[in-house]
């Protein structure tokens, strides 16, 4: 199979993906643009033994909004009323955007898997974060490249009681973090990067 983008445009697609708190709610591709790339991400990235336990919910129009709402008054309960205003303005600003992914990791097969092979038991309950984490970045990396913003939160397990009784989430699936995305309304501040010689060594 040939190839169209090489290292160095698959790169600067990676290097386009930024943290964008600013997101709308105008649509900027199609919903079946959107479900497609959730498709294609979650059947090629890769997973432990190629256990394939990520699970992925898209929530669009209310559902989102209700998932936001669902955050702030679990928030509500435990922040300080007189401090809370931040808060409200952090789940207003999620809520403001147009869908939001909930990544979830299927524990059902995970704990199959330990069952399979006992001597990397205690391993695969850090592959099935490693491989979600895969997962996170491939999606996040394609909204971008489809003109999206996106960010990554994690409300859990504050709500998952809620989410999963709310949309009928399957029991044995962990809900492991929030990507509420849309049309970017705030480009992302200056990055600051340590010195690659820091982070990289060449042994040759
Ligand atoms: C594993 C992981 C967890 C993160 N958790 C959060 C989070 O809970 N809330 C948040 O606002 N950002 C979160 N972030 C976003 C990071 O703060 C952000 O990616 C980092 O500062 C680099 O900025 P960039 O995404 O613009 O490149 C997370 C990122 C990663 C990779």
């Amino acid at each position: 199979m040939t190839n169209s983008l090489n290292a160095q445009g698959f790169l600067e697609t990676i290097k386009a993906r930024r943290t964008i708190y600013g997101i709308g709610k105008e649509a900027v591709v199609s919903d079946q643009t959107i479900q497609s790339i959730i498709e294609e991400a979650i059947q090629h990235t890769p997973s432990a033994f190629n256990s394939q336990s990520a699970r992925v919910v898209v929530l669009f129009g209310e559902h989102h909004d209700k998932l936001w709402d669902i955050t702030t008054e679990t928030l509500r309960k435990i922040v300080p009323q007189d401090s809370f205003e931040p808060t409200q303005q952090r789940m207003n600003g999620f809520k403001n955007g147009y869908a939001t992914v909930l990544f979830f990791e299927d524990m059902a097969v995970v704990e199959s898997l330990q069952q399979q092979f006992e001597a990397y038991k205690d391993n695969f309950p850090t592959w099935s974060q490693q491989s979600n984490g895969m997962l996170q970045l491939v999606i996040w990396t394609a909204l971008e490249a489809e003109g999206l913003g996106a960010n990554l939160q994690h409300y859990n397990p504050l709500i998952d009681d809620e989410v999963k009784q709310q949309w009928s989430i399957p029991a044995t699936w962990k809900l492991i973090a929030q990507m509420p995305f849309g049309k970017k309304t705030v480009e992302p501040n200056e990055k600051e990067f340590k010195s690659v010689a820091e982070k990289v060594k060449f042994v040759k």
